[in-house]
């Protein structure tokens, strides 16, 4: 598919987000397609001028690394433009962005085609489309027309709800580009492509073969500096409703009818309907408390800068989520994901039936190990078949071996999450962003678990979570831990 030409309309554009993520993976974008037509518009508060916003960028992108000076003053030159936009815009301020997209669109050649990117804070969404949508920026009379909205999408499924009203008075929903960068990974996009392209797994992808499924995403960064945004997020809002949910999605749901974005988002839309909101018996929740990750010390969450001294807002949680359909019913998958623990690990384990009939029961030093199927989505890239196999020698010993495959090895470094993204929506594909039911459907999930009172646990930095979590799956790290 080619890409069209278009200017990409960055709000946001002094941010972290922008610097570290959206404008490199546009740096990408010029560099793979030299003669495609497009310009950015970079919008902030900050009194800047073209010239002055470009410096500012080209020393972000090279401080952030990986990004020459050169290439980044010569992509800067080609292709930026700043405008100002006050925080407590009138409509006069988004006019002038218009006609200044306007303007360059007409300079370059380009068209119609506009890309909305809100790189802001989540409560800059609703006002920015509520402007966009009053000014007719929102219209696609010569073009099409995109907005991009980054993660938290709400905070609660009321939230969410309002959200995606809000949205819809303004956009059309194939116009609607929802941000979930877990989905734009080479290893998880990968799990469609296990499923769709090997159906000797497909054949045991159900209750009668499938004891369980794990999913976690273990992190060694504490808080840091984020503290403003993550006390009223937590782990639950800021890692399990998005993208530990999409990762379950993908494992859960049935094969889609057809590859399209529709086709996929129904199936994941169906699944979450089937699955019952987290119970009071299936949540566990815990705080990091100081200690050290990695031989570096860690304050505790509390001490952390804009967190409040007496905050329960939980770092880890962990849910067992149940699947009533034909397929799952009865098969538990737990989604954990925790801050400053001891490892960095994000993977899929999928824990297969141990044989009915224990015919190594007798032998002494024999026991079997269920079959594994793990996903290690990062740091390592592979995925691993283990198999219980006879040890040489006397008697029936059976030990665990396995099939592994490695990503990088096998392919090189895979594609950032952001310049997969960024092409997807000037290509206008929507397979990789979450559709408005969707979002809706995994708040149901957990608006319960948010409105409940809820304990939570402390767990020492650099440890494995919380004790109180091995009721519902195994500490991280455990098996290496002394
Ligand atoms: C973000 C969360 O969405 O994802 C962060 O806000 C988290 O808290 C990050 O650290 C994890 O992303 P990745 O790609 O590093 O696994």
């Amino acid at each position: 598919m080619t890409l069209d030409p278009h200017v990409f309309v960055l709000f946001g554009g002094t941010g972290d987000l922008s610097k570290r993520l959206v404008l490199p993976a546009l740096l990408d974008l010029s560099k793979a397609n030299p003669d495609l037509d497009f310009v950015v518009l970079a919008t902030a508060r900050a009194e800047l001028n073209d010239a002055q916003y470009r410096d500012e960028v080209v020393r972000g992108m090279v401080e952030v690394g990986g990004i020459t000076k050169r290439e980044a003053e010569r992509f800067a030159k080609k292709r930026l433009y700043f405008q100002t936009l006050d925080n407590d815009p009138t409509p006069d301020d988004y006019e002038r962005i218009r006609d200044k997209a306007d303007g360059l669109a007409k300079k370059h050649g380009i068209g119609g085609n506009r890309v909305y990117y809100l790189a802001l804070p989540p409560g800059a969404f609703e006002m920015t489309a509520g402007w966009l949508g009053h000014t007719g920026m929102n219209a696609e009379q010569n073009g099409w027309v995109r907005i991009v909205v980054e993660k938290p999408f709400g905070h609660d499924l009321a939230s969410a709800r309002h959200l995606n009203a809000v949205l819809h008075r303004y956009f059309d929903e194939h116009q609607i580009y929802r941000i979930d960068h877990y989905l734009a990974k080479e290893t998880v996009q990968n799990l469609l492509v296990f499923r769709m392209a090997n159906p000797i797994f497909e054949r045991l992808w159900n209750r009668d073969t499938i004891e369980r499924v794990d999913i976690l995403v273990a992190e060694t960064v504490d808080v840091g500096t984020r503290g403003g945004y993550y006390d009223h997020a937590g782990a639950t809002r800021d890692m399990i409703q998005n993208h530990l949910t999409q990762l379950f999605t993908l494992v859960a749901m049935e094969i889609p009818a057809a590859t399209d974005a529709d086709a996929i988002r129904a199936e994941k839309v169906k699944v979450l309907r089937s699955t019952l909101p987290v119970g009071r018996r299936d949540a566990v929740f815990g705080q990091y408390t100081a200690g050290t990750v990695d031989g570096r010390e860690v304050i505790g969450y509390r001490q952390a800068p804009k967190v409040r001294p007496d905050s329960d807002t939980p770092t880890f949680a962990s849910f067992r989520l149940h699947v009533e359909n034909w397929r799952w019913q009865g098969v538990p998958f737990v989604l954990t994901t925790g801050k400053a623990l001891r490892e960095r690990v994000s993977e899929i384990v999928v824990t297969f039936r141990t044989p009915p009939v224990a015919f190594f029961r007798d032998v002494e030093g024999a026991s079997v190990a269920p079959n594994q199927l793990r996903f290690e989505l990062q740091p390592d890239e592979a995925f691993t078949l283990s198999f219980g196999v006879k040890r040489p020698g006397d008697g029936f010993v059976v030990v665990p071996q396995h099939f592994s495959f490695d990503y990088n090895q096998a392919f090189g470094e895979p594609a950032p999450a952001y310049r997969t993204l960024v092409e997807d929506i000037i290509r206008g594909d929507q397979t990789l962003f979450v559709h408005a039911d969707e979002v809706e459907a995994s708040w149901t999930l957990y608006d319960p678990v948010l409105r409940r009172s809820r304990t939570v646990y402390p767990y020492p930095a650099g440890s494995g979570g919380p004790q109180e979590a091995t009721k519902l799956t195994p500490l991280v790290g455990a098996a290496d831990a002394p």
